[in-house]
């Protein structure tokens, strides 16, 4: 089952952010997803405690996530999901070595400054490492996070520029800035069981990840996943 990893060694880049969007929403679509939590910070864990039993349990969350116990973890968590998503911490070791090399797909979250892309091209150039080295050939992409829903910097257009120039795969969905990614974390639970009239933008948050997790779908080849209970309603 696909393995899809979060990692930009620049810290607060929006890994986790895109890990618990994309999470919930697989899970909503239907499918089994299991998000193994490497991030020190734990945040996704500490929601995953408030939000108990939504999703119809078929959202798993294993906390404590490292080194020496990410290669059972990830064997179990493959074996009963049909999804797993690993989050990172935000600098550069030999765990997100390992997270990457296990990945089908890496996702690279990066703010609109030039600091985050360097930390995505550290990334890059990692998986251009095992390419050249191994011969392991993992699919990724970048995903632009906090995006403004009213302009467009001229960092982000710069950001834009640089990847094109690199030909760096660009999903065409942005995760914008927004309450209701924020909320999640502060309160648990998901954007569809949040108070629309208490979070601004909540339609259009709720939107953005749909968009998110079927451009996300599109990248990963349906054999890997065939057999979920939801593909229908994907399609
Ligand atoms: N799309 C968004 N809308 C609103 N706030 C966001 C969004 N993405 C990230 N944030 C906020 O930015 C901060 C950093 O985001 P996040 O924790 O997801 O990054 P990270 O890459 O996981 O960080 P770390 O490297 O420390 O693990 C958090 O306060 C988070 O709530
Ligand atoms: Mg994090």
């Amino acid at each position: 089952m696909p393995v899809i990893t979060f990692a930009n060694t620049k810290g607060g880049a929006g890994k986790t952010t895109a890990v618990l969007l994309l999470a919930t929403e697989l899970a909503r679509l239907g499918f089994r997803v299991s998000v193994l939590d490497a991030d020190p910070q734990h945040w996704i864990t500490r929601w995953y405690e408030n939000s108990e039993g939504l999703l119809g349990n078929r959202l798993n969350v294993v906390p404590y996530v490292t080194m020496s116990t990410i290669d059972r973890q990830l064997q179990e968590e493959k074996a009963r999901a049909d999804f797993v998503l690993i989050d990172l911490p935000g600098s550069r070791s030999s765990l997100l070595a390992k997270a990457v090399g296990y990945a089908d797909y890496v996702l690279i979250p990066v703010q609109g400054s030039a600091m985050d892309a360097q930390g995505g091209a550290n990334v890059i150039e990692l998986l251009h490492y095992l390419e050249d080295k191994a011969d392991i050939r993992i699919r990724h992409s970048v995903v632009l996070t906090r995006v403004n829903s009213m302009v467009t910097t001229r960092a982000m257009t710069a950001v834009k520029d640089l990847l094109a120039a690199r030909r760096v795969h660009l999903l065409e969905t942005p995760i914008i800035e927004r309450a209701a990614f924020r909320d999640m974390f502060g309160c648990g639970g998901t954007l569809y069981s949040m108070d629309a009239k208490r979070v601004s933008n909540l339609d259009k948050a709720q939107e953005n990840a749909r968009a998110l997790a079927l451009e996300v779908l599109k990248q990963i080849p349906a054999a890997q996943y065939a057999g979920a209970p939801s593909l229908r309603s994907v399609a």
